[in-house]
């Protein structure tokens, strides 16, 4: 494998369960932000919104939201209180929206991705929040229509911030490849 900076962030990224709350400046929050916005888009369409909630009362309305929706059935009580926080102490949450239709999905989601691997080369981790892309904005139309313009669809969230003291480290690649 050829080792450059490129490869060495796409290696370092690791989702957090636990952040850092230190804040994060906003020339390195821009910096990633805009890694998202050169993500490539079916047709160019560019069909995002990105929404950066990173206020003491941005987080905190998040957060409260975050906190009323229902864990998913099945979680142990042991193991949901063992979860703690689910805004896991991140400084910042990044959300992408898109009009519908076309491939707003796949566009979403490279665009996440990118911010990923720049905030990974900037020593910032993430973490894919599911829960909040598949309930939140059912569970509280308010919020949603706070955060994302009328007529998008959430396809992705994420924490994002500075590493918090325990990750489980899942660097191991098992998938398989097949060159033809
Ligand atoms: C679509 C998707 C949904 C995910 N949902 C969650 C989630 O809700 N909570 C969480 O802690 N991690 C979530 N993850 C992170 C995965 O658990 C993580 O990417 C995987 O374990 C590999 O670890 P790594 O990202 O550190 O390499 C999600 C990842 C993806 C791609």
């Amino acid at each position: 494998m050829i080792d450059n900076e490129t490869m060495r962030s796409i290696l370092a990224r690791r989702s957090y369960k636990v952040f850092d709350p230190r804040p994060i400046d906003d020339e390195t929050l821009e910096t990633i932000v805009t890694a998202g916005l050169y993500a490539p888009t079916g047709m160019n369409r560019q069909p995002w919104h990105i929404t950066v909630i990173k206020s003491p009362e941005g987080l905190e309305r998040f957060a409260r939201a975050r906190r009323s929706l229902p864990l998913p059935p099945g979680i142990p009580p042991a193991v949901a209180a063992a979860m703690g926080d689910p805004m896991r102490g991140a400084p910042v949450m990044i959300l992408v929206s898109a009009k519908d239709g076309g491939t707003s999905f796949e566009d979403s989601c490279l665009a996440m991705e990118n911010m990923f691997i720049a905030a990974a080369s900037l020593g910032v981790m993430s973490g894919w929040d599911h829960a909040t892309v598949k309930d939140l904005f059912n569970h509280d139309p308010d919020l949603k229509a706070e955060l994302i313009p009328e007529g998008y669809t959430l396809y992705a969230a994420a924490f994002f911030g500075y590493p918090g003291p325990s990750v489980k480290d899942r660097g191991e690649r098992k998938g398989t490849v097949q060159y033809v």
